[in-house]
């Protein structure tokens, strides 16, 4: 398929699975802040969104693919626009060049690397602060794991670290993906490029809240 071999198909392909990942980072994070609400708000929610098994494996399928879409064509436009620029960074004029857009590689793989542990972590329940067992209306509580592992100072200090680097990705991923998608002229170039740092700074202040809000002593067991 031409789609796949010309590198316009690619940074097309990138930039929708750039969007769908956006759309999943929104998703998350309206789940997520159901643990303000405490026991009832975050163990109902999880509880919910595992009601459905088949369901829940074909959404973790097709975001694996978009994900593994998006870092192996990432890689791929990067190391030919280093082949065809040695010694410059090449990333489009049009936009104007920022420390996101010349670090998209390295912010986007530790992201991906946070994803990974965090997958280790709550998903797979694999690392050694996690704390399993039922709340007293006998659902998984997922509740006392989180707030467990975030009252861990340098597990929070690492999501923190993580939010930064995703701010950064996105700062420069968002009004890319616009870009992309053409709807860029005169006018707009500048507007999405403060949209991009705004839309991104919410994101990442939001995340940053949860473990904060816990570091604080604000949610607790
Ligand atoms: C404060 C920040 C975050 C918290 C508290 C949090 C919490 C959680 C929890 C509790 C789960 C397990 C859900 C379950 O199995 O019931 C989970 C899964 C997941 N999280 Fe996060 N998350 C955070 C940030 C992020 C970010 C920034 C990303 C992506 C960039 C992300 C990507 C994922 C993915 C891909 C899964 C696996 C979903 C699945 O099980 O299919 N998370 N998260």
């Amino acid at each position: 398929m031409r789609i796949l071999s010309s590198s316009v198909g690619r940074k097309i392909l990138m930039s929708i699975t750039g969007q769908l990942l956006i759309i999943f980072i929104l998703i998350h994070l309206i789940g997520n802040s159901t643990i303000f609400f405490g026991p009832n708000g975050i163990n109902a929610y999880a509880e919910h969104l595992h009601s459905l098994p088949p369901l829940v494996w074909a959404f973790r399928l097709f975001m694996l693919a978009a994900i593994s879409v998006h870092i192996a064509y990432g890689v791929t436009l990067t190391l030919e626009n280093k082949a065809a620029n040695p010694g410059a960074y090449a990333v489009k004029r049009n936009l104007k060049a920022s420390f996101a857009s010349e670090n998209m590689i390295w912010t986007g793989l530790l992201v991906a690397g946070f994803i990974l542990y965090h997958l280790l972590q709550f998903t797979i329940k694999g690392t050694p602060d996690i704390v399993v067992g039922l709340d007293s209306a006998n659902r998984p509580d997922v509740f006392r794991m989180v707030v467990t592992s975030f009252g861990n100072g340098l597990i929070s200090l690492a999501y923190m670290f993580a939010m930064l680097m995703l701010f950064l990705h996105l700062s420069h991923g968002i009004p890319s993906f616009l870009q992309t998608m053409g709807w860029n002229n005169e006018k707009t170039i500048p507007a999405f490029g403060t949209g991009g740092k705004v839309i991104s700074a919410i994101l990442m202040l939001a995340y940053i809240s949860i473990p904060a809000v816990i570091l604080a002593g604000l949610l607790k067991l």
